[in-house]
């Protein structure tokens, strides 16, 4: 495969992602391409399809797309005509973005797939995590903070339901040591909440 078009891809997953404001806009597509290059410096992948899959990883979910079935078709024939992509490599990425997600909990079927998992993560987690978390709970007129609420129904109740999780699901061992720092000021963030919080409790 030739190397990505850069400029081409991104001209594309901008339109898509411009007007999204739960988290999911083109900044994350951007974090999550630099994260997968990191990990991959560690990993023996296909770095093309693992940079293509998170440019567009968040095309076809719900949050993301109106209707998923036309976002799909129109992601293949993106990835087919334009970027002249084979079956082959276009079935490849999709699989990537169907299965990646923590909510389907699928077992992933390629390296490429984990690199990419592991890229989506490590933006859910550190001080972006943080803001993308009270980002996606202000769109979703979901509350900061209830009192000891471990659901998803408070942004930081979002950090004890998945969020902490994810370090001890991250696929490699490089995406561990990436975010090890990023946990720390979660938990940080945490206590510093609710200290600043605890005259109301
Ligand atoms: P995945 O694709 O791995 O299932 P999502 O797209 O559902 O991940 O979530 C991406 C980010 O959106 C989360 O890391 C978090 O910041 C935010 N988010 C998702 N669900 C919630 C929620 N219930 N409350 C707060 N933030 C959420
Ligand atoms: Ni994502």
């Amino acid at each position: 495969m030739n190397d990505v078009n850069t400029k081409l891809i991104e001209t594309y997953v901008k339109t898509k992602l411009e007007h999204n404001n739960n988290g999911h806009d083109f900044y994350h597509a951007l974090r999550v391409v630099a994260n997968i290059k990191q990990i991959a410096t560690d990993v023996d992948c296909d770095l093309n399809i693992c940079i293509i899959a998170g440019y567009v990883h968040d095309l076809i979910d719900y949050k993301v797309a109106e209707d998923v079935e036309t976002a799909t078709s129109e992601l293949c024939e993106f990835l087919k005509s334009e970027l002249k992509l084979d079956q082959h490599q276009v079935a490849l990425i999709l699989d990537i973005c169907q299965t990646i997600s923590y909510s389907k909990g699928l077992k992933l079927s390629s390296t490429e797939a984990k690199v990419v998992q592991d890229g989506d993560r490590l933006d859910a987690l550190g001080a972006i995590g943080i803001t993308r978390t009270l980002q996606y709970s202000f769109a979703t007129s979901r509350p900061i903070y209830i009192t000891g609420d471990k659901s998803d129904s408070s942004a930081i109740g979002h950090f004890h339901s998945k969020l902490y999780k994810l370090y001890d699901l991250l696929n490699f061992k490089v995406s561990q040591e990436l975010a090890r720092p990023r946990l720390e000021i979660m938990k940080q963030f945490e206590q510093q909440y609710i200290s600043e919080n605890s005259d109301l409790d």
